[in-house]
């Protein structure tokens, strides 16, 4: 599949300065440091790149959700994390725009990183303002803009939007491999394409839902999604974590799963796979865990993770599949024993090589990079996504992205 805007292959980048906007929210340890690199391990190939062009790469990106200056905000944690991985110095300016950024880009030599402060320090960053994208453009002294933060392209805000006015603006390696990996899955997939969805909720994933059991040849449900499941279809799921008044939404699903099923010729139970067993225990606490049949599931038991039944079905269907699509897990996998579910769907995913493997953003990619021996990389990819990669699993265009040059 070829993508639509033109990256930083298409326009002669080389000895200019760029400003590119990386997704540098990233969860910080007690102590201010970085607990979970993901997201800038994954922006190194757009940033080595540009150095190989011989580029100033001058780095924006915001993190967290700071009403004006916040110290515990600053982006100086993710920057030196930067470098280390770069393992090369680069300059951190405790400003975004102004005479400091345009002082410190001038002084900067050829093929070396800037790294400006949080962007959301200024309101005008979320308020898409124009006036700020110019400062911010000019006080740079930019010729390119390289949007590579596919976490925050579903946001219309200065660096995402506005910024597009005022310099030619084109897409990172990261923006064009997270769009072509989703985006091919759900329109272009090599089939069977198997979806696995859970997570928390139902509400936030609804059009995400609709579209991949309109997509898929199987959608297989774990996790309080799937206790949300059963509970609209009537079925107790005790003392479990669900998503109450979706009865309406679930029935739409399964009416949309039956005729999908009817076009694909299967029962309706093979191609919308709900638990048939869980795991349960009386708390998250608890250390007794019982697996046992939906049915049998009483008023104080809470569903933790599908059954064993439940994950060895799920297993063979992705066994058979050319692409899966993983968002949401099984359970309550950030603790250990209710993680079995989860890790079943990441073994099952990585040990079908020939398939395409993608996991969608959020808890999901954090479980799946910690799962991993490689960090993630037994999988064809990780998105660095939540919100974005569920938008654009769900169908819908990201303004981050369309507002880039065409190719
Ligand atoms: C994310 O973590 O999903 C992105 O960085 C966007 O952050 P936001 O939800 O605060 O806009």
């Amino acid at each position: 599949m070829k993508f639509h805007k033109k990256t930083i292959r298409d326009v002669p980048l080389e000895g200019t300065t760029v400003l590119l906007r990386a997704d540098y929210n990233v969860p910080l340890a007690e102590d201010g440091s970085v607990k979970d690199d993901f997201r800038i391990r994954a922006s190194l190939p757009t940033v080595k790149a540009l150095l190989k062009k011989g580029c100033k790469v001058v780095i924006v990106s915001h993190l967290g959700r700071p009403e004006g200056r916040d110290e515990s905000l600053t982006i100086e944690p993710a920057a030196q994390r930067l470098a280390e991985l770069l393992g090369e110095p680069i300059r951190f300016v405790d400003q975004t725009v102004g005479n400091k950024v345009k002082m410190a880009i001038k002084r900067a030599p050829k093929r070396s990183v800037v790294v400006l402060e949080n962007l959301r320090f200024h309101a005008e960053e979320e308020a898409n303002d124009e006036a700020f994208a110019r400062q911010l453009a000019s006080d740079t002294g930019a010729k390119y803009f390289v949007q590579d933060g596919f976490g925050v392209v579903h946001r219309d805000h200065a660096s995402t939007a506005a910024i597009t006015l005022c310099i030619p603006s084109v897409a990172g390696l990261l923006l064009e491999k997270e769009y072509v990996s989703i985006v091919k899955a759900m329109r272009h997939p090599e089939r069977p394409l198997v979806a696995v969805t859970g997570g928390a909720k139902v509400s936030d994933k609804i059009q995400v839902v609709k579209e991949l059991v309109e997509k898929a040849d199987s959608v297989l449900v774990g996790g309080a999604m799937a206790n949300t499941f059963l509970a609209g279809l009537g079925q107790s799921v005790g003392a479990s974590k669900y998503e109450a008044g979706q009865a309406e939404v679930v029935k739409d699903i399964v009416t949309l799963a039956g005729k999908r099923s009817a076009e694909l010729g299967v029962d309706l139970s093979e191609f919308l796979e709900l638990p048939s067993d869980v795991a349960v225990a009386k708390s998250v606490d608890d250390k007794h865990v019982e697996n046992m049949p939906v049915d049998a599931v009483t008023e104080h038991d809470m569903i933790l993770d599908i059954g064993t039944v439940t994950a060895e079905h799920f297993a063979r269907t992705i066994a058979n599949a050319k692409t899966i699509i993983w968002n949401g897990t099984m359970g309550f996998a950030e603790k250990e024993v209710f993680s079995h579910g989860s890790a079943a769907v990441a073994r099952a995913m990585t040990q079908n090589a020939s398939a395409e493997s993608i996991v969608g953003g959020g808890d999901t990619a954090d479980f799946a990079i910690h799962w991993d021996t490689k960090n993630g990389d037994s999988f064809s990819h990780i998105s660095t996504g939540g919100g974005a990669s569920l938008e654009l699993m769900a169908g819908e265009t990201l303004p981050g992205i369309e507002h880039l040059l065409d190719a």
